[in-house]
């Protein structure tokens, strides 16, 4: 039965592919016009843009033919069931929040790509060995509450009820934006997909750097994920006049945490192989020009293929933190916000997303690490996980400028809509 319906999909293979491949690019552009900031793309998790968002996706979800559902959390969940009385669940899935100042493709290609996927199957009416499951994860950046993967960590039943308390930049905790939407904190573990019930993940994100422009290729599969850390450091100084004030009496927060990022600059340079480390977030109080600033808080994302080897560097980078504050007679605190280790996708559902990128015809098969994080991290402590890298030019993402070709991601298509027949395949005895 399945192999018939295979033949069928097949003969109609080119104009269902373009008319999805359109469908795709159209809601692209119309997601990116969703944004809580008018100059830029910006939709941090539980916005009004990211509500309005996840009401769209919920609408495409219906019309590609899933039971869709929202959870507590945000995510919007589409569902195409098995009959099968012992089916487990295959989830494909990808993010539908933002970075501040974002590209269009980082999270909802993945999104997009999955609802077709499931649509495709629908039309035919396959009979699925397994549950398929398209999700749009509310929180993969972490924007709002310094924490990465709260879409996937709920799903995964590894959501830490302590990320509650977290505060966003408004002195809003994330409990009370939970209740504000009519969500129970309470209820939020019965939304995961228990371990038993997991037969696999699979995320098509964008590469986010440059390997595939080099090689001149549309899609790779991913060997696995960087380990990675997050940490909020603070420095208390003393806040004075910026003209009274004699130089060398200050305790002026901002230079110390100048030399702190220019010090992780170099420990990251001098380890380049292995390391990357950024601050990317600061915040100066009372940050007004003729006030020696008093207080800095900022962030620090660091990250290494090698968890063991991250430990280590954090630890070394807050040691030299201690020395520069109190050379400076500075307080300063340091709060590990997250630490992921790093993760290996699948190798049994990779070699059937190899067997696929084949039947793509695409000229070869690559595979590389990914330095991003992405949601896959969350799922595979409970379920293998896989992966496919889409070319963005030029390797740029978090960045307006983000662009993906059009025939890549119908390449990209093309690739899935073969591992959806590899994995029926591969489950239907
Ligand atoms: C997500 O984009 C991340 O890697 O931070
Ligand atoms: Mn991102
Ligand atoms: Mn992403």
């Amino acid at each position: 039965m399945f192999l018939q319906m295979m033949v069928i999909i097949t003969s109609t293979n080119t104009i269902q592919t373009a008319v999805a491949n359109d469908r795709i690019l159209r809601r692209l552009e119309e997601l990116s016009t969703i944004s809580d900031d008018n100059d830029c793309l910006s939709r941090f998790y539980f916005t009004a843009a990211h509500q309005q968002a996840s009401d769209l996706i919920h609408s495409w979800m219906e019309e590609a033919g899933l039971d869709v559902t929202k959870d507590t959390i945000g995510n919007i969940r589409g569902i195409y069931r098995s009959d099968r009385a012992d089916a487990k669940h295959f989830v494909i899935g990808s993010h539908y929040d933002t970075v501040h100042d974002a590209g269009k493709y980082d999270g909802p290609l993945g999104i997009l790509l999955g609802i077709e996927m499931a649509q495709r199957l629908k039309k035919y009416g396959i009979d699925l060995p397994f549950h398929l499951n398209c999700i749009a994860f509310a929180d993969e950046e972490g924007s709002r509450f310094s924490t990465a993967y709260l879409g996937s960590s709920v799903i995964a039943g590894n959501f830490d009820h302590e990320w509650l308390s977290r505060k966003d930049d408004r002195g809003v905790s994330f409990q009370e934006v939970i209740e504000g939407n009519g969500g129970q904190v309470n209820s939020i573990s019965d939304d995961q997909i228990p371990q038993e019930d997991w037969l696999g993940y699979f995320e098509v994100h964008i590469e986010q750097g440059p390997v595939l422009c080099k090689q001149d290729l549309p899609v790779c599969l991913v060997s696995g994920i960087a380990a990675q850390a997050r940490v909020n450091v603070s420095w208390k100084g003393m806040a004075g006049h910026a003209g009274t004030s004699p130089m060398d009496i200050r305790n002026d927060a901002l230079c110390a945490a100048a030399e702190f990022t220019l010090l992780i600059e170099d420990i990251g340079k001098k380890n380049k192989e292995q390391l990357v480390a950024t601050v990317g977030k600061l915040n100066v109080s009372p940050n007004t020009s003729n006030v020696i600033p008093g207080m800095v808080t900022h962030s620090l994302d660091i990250r290494s293929p090698n968890g063991s080897f991250l430990s280590e560097m954090i630890e070394l980078i807050q040691t030299k933190g201690k020395e520069i504050a109190q050379k400076r007679t500075i307080e300063f605190d340091w709060k590990l916000m997250q630490f992921n280790p790093a993760i290996d996708c699948d190798d049994q559902l990779q070699e059937l997303l190899e067997r696929s990128i084949k039947k793509g015809n695409i000229s070869q098969v690559l595979k590389i690490p990914s330095g991003a994080g992405h949601d896959a991290v969350m799922i595979s402590a409970v379920a293998p996980v896989s992966m496919l890298f889409v070319r963005c030019t030029e390797g740029i993402s978090h960045n307006p400028l983000e662009y993906v070709e059009s025939s890549d991601i119908k390449d990209a298509l093309i690739v899935c809509n073969h591992f959806m027949d590899e994995l029926i395949s591969a489950h239907t005895i």
